[in-house]
């Protein structure tokens, strides 16, 4: 059984930060979003992992994954010259996949359970297509799956009137069935082939298309307050670790201070992880906040936050909460008159004033 994870895609949701970089990249709890996933299909004993990527972020989840051999994978990089849909993902992958199943995950997904049982279902009952679904309390958002005598019936992209509340999650298991099947579609009204589409032709060709509903949470981090959450569920679960200088320093519940960082006169409440190379200074870190590495933060308050790699936030005098810094992001006070806001921010960019 081979793996497949899609990294391709527009990511325009996640703009700004995905201007200069992919969003599978985004770090949960300081480890890129698109490590889980591949963690999962090790841990799922499958070893061939092809990766779609797009030609503008390729380049960096080539550089930043690398081989694969870390996570006990070989992996293949795949381009999709354009991002045409998951069932156009599928089709690049083919000369890859060939005749074998495979898992299909996306790269900006998190599953806490993880895959073992799905690929274990797969192989005991043989399917043509087995799907991840769970209740949501929104299915209108989603795709949704109408069930009958334990098999899918049917699928609805973002039905106005949901027939159940059971939504797609982003993982798949497919036999190389579902190449002729992404063939026979066609292009949705928003321009792509739909992975949805391609499964209801299974379906309709009478193939066996399973369910399996999964335990524990399932996240997206396509948007903002996605991958925060994603964030606060990741951290939630991890263990305290406190290997960097703690200088007149506090923390308190599970904190991850990495080796290399620095805090002075600080006081951290957990769940939260700091970088290695941070330094910090004079403030308050609260619940659910990833510190990338070589941050700064002084005379500041940060909480549920994540910023990635870099940044630096000095001198603010109201708390900074739910926010996404990008890498080598500055936020500060400035000295200068008159006194002002200043702003040199790209395109797409969000800022929230007191
Ligand atoms: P989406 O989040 O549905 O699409 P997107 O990445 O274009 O984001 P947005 O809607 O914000 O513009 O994609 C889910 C995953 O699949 C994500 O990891 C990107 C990947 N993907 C591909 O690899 N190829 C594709 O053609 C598409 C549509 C998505």
């Amino acid at each position: 059984m081979k793996g497949l994870i899609l990294s391709g895609g527009k990511g325009t949701r996640l703009r700004p930060i995905t201007h200069t970089s992919a969003k599978q990249l985004v770090p949960v709890a300081n480890k890129p979003v698109l490590f889980y996933g591949l963690e999962a299909m090790a841990a799922a004993g499958i070893v061939e992992v092809g990766i779609i990527v797009a030609p503008e972020t390729g380049g960096e989840i080539r550089e930043t994954t690398g081989d694969g051999s870390r996570f006990g994978l070989r992996i293949t990089y795949i381009e999709q010259a354009r991002p045409l849909g998951l069932a156009h993902a599928v089709l690049t992958a083919e000369p890859f996949l060939g005749e074998e199943p495979f898992v299909m995950y996306l790269g900006d997904n998190l599953l806490q359970g993880g895959i073992v049982e799905l690929v274990a279902a797969f192989r005991e009952h043989r399917p043509e297509a087995l799907i991840l679904l769970t209740p949501v309390p929104d299915p209108e958002n989603y795709g949704v799956a109408e069930l009958k005598d334990g098999r899918v019936v049917r699928l609805a992209e973002k039905p106005a009137r949901p027939a159940t509340d059971l939504a797609l999650v982003g993982v798949y298991m497919f036999t190389p069935a579902i190449h002729d099947a992404a063939r026979a579609i066609t292009p949705s009204a928003r321009g792509e082939l739909e992975i949805t589409d391609a499964i209801q032709h299974l379906v309709d060709s009478d193939r066996r298309v399973e369910p399996h509903v999964v335990v524990g949470w399932w996240k997206d981090t396509g948007r903002l307050d996605d991958m925060l959450e994603a964030n606060r569920l990741v951290l939630d679960r991890v263990d305290g670790r406190v290997q960097g200088e703690l200088v007149d320093s506090s923390c308190h519940g599970r904190v991850v201070v990495e080796p290399g960082a620095r805090l002075e006169r600080c006081t951290v409440r957990g769940p939260a992880i700091i970088g290695a190379g941070a330094r910090l200074v004079d403030c308050y870190v609260g619940p659910y906040t990833a510190i990338g590495e070589d941050c700064t933060i002084e005379r500041a308050e940060v909480e549920h936050s994540i910023l990635l790699a870099g940044s630096s936030v000095t001198g603010l005098e109201g708390r900074m909460e739910s926010s996404l810094l990008g890498r080598n992001v500055r936020i500060g006070r400035g000295a200068g008159q008159p006194r002002a806001y200043r702003f040199m921010v790209g395109d797409n960019s969000e800022i929230g004033i007191l």
